[in-house]
């Protein structure tokens, strides 16, 4: 028989004789003369309708079990399916103890009852497209990049640098380090961090290619609690060359945004929906209007403004020279009408060493850009780089930086040109189109609980 995928069956043109497919039963309605199945492989958020006879039915034939059926793939009379399958045998491959599954047929059960099963999680509706969306939606980022002549370069996991300097490093050592901390050994005989942001490595690279881009997982000690952050996240960050305003960069994150998020909308219609119908219905047919929506473009120094002539008092008062809050980038996005917003030069103290020096006198600034979206805030964060060997040097020598940091001192002697780049947050990407409240719901494998660490 051939075996077809559920998404395959459905899609299936004309009918066929001889058919397997594979499955979990997703509903079982036993009926007199006919007993009904959905079946669903992960293929599709659409399950494939099985007819059988009555006879077909078995005790361990149950919602959650895992099944082969082989029969007759015939057109369906229903309108709401194209296809289904006449079973002519049914195999239960796994059985399934419906009364200890936590999941129960037919029910929509809300995305934190299901965040206590991360093991379990998957078999879930909305779980199954928010997977089927992340995979998509990597292939689609890595597509971009690629379809513009962008190298993909793995950068390190592991590695010396916290190029942040936010100090929101997890230090990594061997398991018999810790014990033997007298001998004070490093396996690298330097200390060792899990990388906050591939961009030092990009920059490297930068050197030899005009267009780098890396996507791949990033770590952060800071506490995880909120609906927002994560301890490990994945980060799409780009590099470019030859770069002399921050217009380019903004660019680049603008086109990575439109072109991602209209390829996720064409290639999971169905999934897509499902969040806009059922999660965040407030923003039903929201995606599109965040594809065509404009954008607004503010200095940091305007944006204090407006926020000091708010009508409302915030928890941190806005001052010049303090970080944007949450609070504050949520007025920011209402006051310019719930787009996303550019915040553009920022305070040169406020920034990490690398950014570049906008040399503006006394409220003084660098070429930095953040993306603030409605709902989620940050989700992008870039900047040109300082590539002038001098104002480089004196900047690390005043924070005591210049002997870790010779090689990236190097690289402004040896052929240095303009450049710059951003970073965009993965989930945070995925809370935006989808309205998901909680990051901890876009993720594979959410840490509910610090007993319980898949
Ligand atoms: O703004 P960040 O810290 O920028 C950088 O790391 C730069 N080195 C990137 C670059 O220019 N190449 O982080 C970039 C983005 C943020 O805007 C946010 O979307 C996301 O990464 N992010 C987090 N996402 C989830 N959990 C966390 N703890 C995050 N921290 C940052
Ligand atoms: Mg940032």
């Amino acid at each position: 028989a051939l075996r077809l995928r559920v998404r395959e069956a459905l899609g299936a043109r004309k009918p066929a004789d001889a058919v397997r497919v594979q499955g979990w039963v997703r509903s079982v309605r036993s009926q007199k003369e006919v007993l009904f199945l959905h079946i669903n492989d992960g293929s599709s958020l659409e399950s494939l309708q099985v007819v059988a006879d009555p006879s077909l039915e078995k005790r361990d034939l149950t919602f959650g079990s895992a099944v082969e059926v082989q029969g007759k793939l015939v057109k369906s009379p229903h309108k709401m399916q194209n296809m289904e399958l006449q079973a002519e045998t049914i195999r239960v491959v796994g059985p399934c103890d419906i009364w200890s599954f936590p999941l129960k047929m037919k029910e929509r059960h809300p995305l934190e009852y299901v965040r206590q099963f991360p093991h379990l999680r998957c078999r879930n509706n909305t779980l199954g497209s928010l997977l089927r969306i992340r995979s998509e939606a990597t292939a689609s980022i890595h597509s971009f990049f690629q379809d513009n002549g962008y190298v993909h370069i793995h950068t390190p996991i592991i590695t010396s640098n916290d190029c942040e300097g936010a100090g929101e490093l997890f230090q990594i050592e061997t398991s018999s380090e810790g014990k033997e901390s007298a001998e004070n050994t490093h396996f690298f005989n330097v200390p060792a961090f899990l990388t906050v942001s591939g961009q030092l490595h990009l920059e490297v690279m930068t050197g030899a290619f005009t267009h780098v881009f890396t996507f791949g997982p990033t770590f952060r000690a800071e506490n995880s609690q909120s609906r927002r952050h994560l301890a490990e996240f994945y980060m799409v960050e780009a590099e470019l060359s030859f770069t002399e305003s921050l217009q380019d960069i903004i660019q680049v994150m603008e086109d990575l945004f439109k072109t991602v998020t209209s390829t996720v909308l064409s290639k999971c219609p169905r999934d897509v929906e499902l969040f806009h119908k059922y999660i965040a219905p407030a923003q039903k047919s929201d995606i599109t209007h965040k594809l065509f929506s404009s954008s607004c473009r503010i200095s940091y120094s305007e944006a204090v403004e407006i926020l000091k002539q708010a009508p409302q008092t915030f928890v941190f008062k806005p001052e010049w020279g303090c970080d944007l809050q949450t609070e504050h980038e949520k007025y920011l996005v209402k006051h310019c009408g719930e787009v996303p917003v550019f915040v553009i030069n920022y305070p040169y103290d406020l920034k990490p060493f690398y950014m570049r020096d906008n040399e503006d006198g006394p409220q003084h600034t660098v070429a930095a850009v953040d993306l603030l979206v409605p709902g989620v805030g940050e989700l992008c964060g870039g900047s040109l780089r300082e590539e002038r060997l001098p104002l480089l040097k004196s900047r690390l020598q005043r924070l005591g930086l210049t002997d870790a940091y010779q090689w990236y001192l190097d690289l402004r002697k040896f052929g240095s040109v303009p450049h710059g780049g951003f970073g965009m947050g993965f989930e945070r990407y995925l809370q935006y189109i989808l309205g998901v409240d909680n990051i901890k719901d876009v993720i594979p494998f959410p840490r509910f609980s610090h007993s319980c660490l898949l």
